[in-house]
């Protein structure tokens, strides 16, 4: 029997303070439930990549350093890639175009979508991630996901108060990602 899919929910934040974890391990249980596929987290202040410190280009595949193998073999274990990730002063985290750039066949026709947030959503973030997986040759999905955390979401420290109630309004959007994400890996 063939092994369940393996869908990355990447934490594209890694902000000491961030509340990019708590929305991602939202995204990944409740997205879960009702999948046939199984999210797990991939949180990019564990994977700790440096600056790319490659000598060639990721898409000659001779990489020099061991970090780029290990990520290399962990992008290359997951079927589809759900990036969660905040907006930063129009774009999007530099880390996470780091993590991006450090790979390129590696990404391929993976099918791929995101949940952007900020005060209206991250639809700039959005935007530009959605043409760099697509540089990527990534397949990214009809759908994506975009959270609205308003100041009243968060305390004085900006940290969230109540994850379940803020994010509740997304479940019908993440459930088709979910929908999209499912029907894309069956045709890989
Ligand atoms: C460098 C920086 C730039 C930001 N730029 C924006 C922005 O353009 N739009 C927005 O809605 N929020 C912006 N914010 C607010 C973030 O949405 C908010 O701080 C959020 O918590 C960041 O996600 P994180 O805590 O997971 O890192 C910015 C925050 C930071 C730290």
């Amino acid at each position: 029997m063939a092994s369940t899919p393996r869908i990355a929910v990447v934490v594209g934040s890694t902000r000491p303070t961030r509340i990019c974890r708590e929305i991602a391990t939202w995204a990944q249980t409740a997205a879960q439930p009702h999948s046939s596929l199984r999210y797990e987290l991939v949180d990019l202040a564990e994977v700790g990549l440096p600056f790319l410190d490659e000598p060639l280009m990721a898409s000659l595949q001779q990489y020099e350093h061991e970090h780029t193998r290990a990520w290399s073999r962990l992008v290359t274990s997951f079927a589809g890639f759900l990036f969660v990730l905040p907006q930063y002063n129009w774009g999007y985290p530099a880390v996470l175009k780091n993590a991006l750039d450090f790979l390129y066949h590696e990404w391929h026709d993976k099918p791929a979508s995101f949940l952007t947030y900020g005060t209206r959503g991250g639809n700039r973030a959005a935007a530009q991630l959605a043409t760099v997986l697509q540089g990527l040759q990534m397949r990214v999905l009809d759908d994506h996901l975009e959270a609205v955390i308003a100041k009243t979401d968060v305390d004085d420290d900006w940290q969230l108060k109540d994850v379940e109630a803020i994010l509740r309004p997304n479940l019908a959007q993440l459930r088709k990602i979910d929908i999209q994400m499912t029907e894309a890996v069956a045709g890989c």
